[in-house]
């Protein structure tokens, strides 16, 4: 905290998600600076700052920052693989972090950064900006109000026709993402999920997992590819999965899902389903709801703003490390959800149900 009482932020990473998400919220934002953009590629930290005028100062080693005692806050943009690290050190100086999702690239180092965390006595938030979605908001209200009735399975399907981002690139390549479709877009899904579950507790789960679109990179084909710029067809890695599919039972509604980077099917699914005895609601995912009512057959239409979720966030990331009260998005919340993602691909791996 500065001289003026403004809570001081140092971003890792200018890529897509700074730019996109966090560094226009921060804009909006009256109680806090932002001291450094850090990026290895001092160019594109520099663009931010050109774009950001909240940006102070731009370095290309994150460890300036956090030996800056002024800093309070570290915003970890970085790809998958470098959130540990970053974190890790982060907590070390002292820093609370908001790190962005997926925690990292599996489950047992998911666990270290909590503990680190906790240890600390620092906040450890992770971007699974969905819960601060509206239309979510508004399902678990529904949930806990018991209006589904008995909520018994959901399932979700997030699938595009050819778009797997960053072909050969760090988005391809496991050890650095940490897996594909399911890592990258599922995490969402399932974990909003989770959330609107109020705290589903894992039982039994299965997987299947497949890499058919782009085994040989080079004949892939596309119409647009996001993080082209991370691209390598020519010598890159593509070891992670385009398709997956699953079950998973629970001790409250029962799941199931299909997800695809990539598929031979022209059409586009991004939604979740929610199926209770009183009514279902069907979300289309980052947009509104319908709710289907089971005894008057009517289909019921909300009319509400969707306030920016990142905004909202970042803002509750803020106050939470200012009150010291862990909120929704802390990383004690989403363990059950990085907990689920390596078990599926586990499963995925051995070919077999597994008992948590
Ligand atoms: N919450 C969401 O909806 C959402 C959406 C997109 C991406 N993401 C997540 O955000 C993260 C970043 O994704 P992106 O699409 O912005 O990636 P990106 O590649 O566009 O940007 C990442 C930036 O981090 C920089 N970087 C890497 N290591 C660094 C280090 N040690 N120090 C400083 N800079 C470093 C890179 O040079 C790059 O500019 C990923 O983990 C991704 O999963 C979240």
């Amino acid at each position: 905290m500065d001289i003026n009482n403004k809570v001081v932020i140092a971003v890792v990473g200018c890529g897509r998600i700074a730019n996109n998400a966090h560094l226009p919220a921060f804009q909006q934002m009256d109680n806090i600076r932002v001291k450094y953009a850090c990026d290895l590629i001092e160019s594109k930290a520099q663009l931010a700052k050109e774009k950001f005028d909240k940006i102070e100062n731009v370095i290309t080693d994150y460890k300036v920052a956090l030996a800056d005692g002024e800093v309070d806050l570290v915003y970890v943009l970085t790809p998958n693989f470098a959130h540990y690290t970053v974190t890790m050190d982060a907590l070390k100086a002292n820093k609370h972090v908001f790190c962005e999702k997926p925690i990292t690239v599996n489950y047992a180092l998911s666990c270290e950064m909590a503990e680190a965390a906790n240890k600390a006595g620092k906040m450890l938030n992770i971007g699974v900006c969905n819960r601060y979605h509206k239309s979510v908001e508004m399902l678990e209200e529904m949930n806990r109000q018991g209006k589904f009735g008995n909520l018994y399975h959901v399932y979700c399907s997030f699938r595009n026709f050819r778009s797997i981002p960053g072909l050969g690139g760090a988005f391809t390549t496991k050890e650095q993402s940490g897996g594909g479709a399911l890592i990258d877009w599922g995490v969402h899904f399932l974990d909003l999920i989770l959330y609107i579950l109020g705290g589903a507790k894992l039982k039994t789960l299965t997987a299947d997992a497949y890499s058919e679109m782009a085994k040989d990179m080079k004949s892939y084909k596309y119409r647009s590819m996001w993080a082209e710029d991370t691209a390598d067809t020519e010598n890159g890695v593509n070891d992670v999965e385009d398709f997956i599919a699953g079950h998973i039972r629970t001790d409250k509604a029962s799941i199931s899902f299909n997800g695809a980077w990539a598929q031979n099917i022209d059409k586009d699914e991004m939604f979740i389903d929610f199926l209770g005895d009183k009514c279902g609601a069907r979300l289309i995912y980052g947009k509104k709801f319908e709710v289907y009512m089971g005894d008057t057959l009517e289909t019921v239409t909300f009319d509400y703003d969707i306030p920016d979720m990142y905004l909202c966030e970042d803002k509750a990331f803020v106050e939470s490390t200012l009150t010291g009260v862990k909120n929704r998005n802390h990383i004690d919340n989403i363990l059950e959800s990085a907990k689920l993602l390596d078990y599926l691909y586990q499963s995925a791996e051995k070919k077999e149900e597994i008992a948590l």
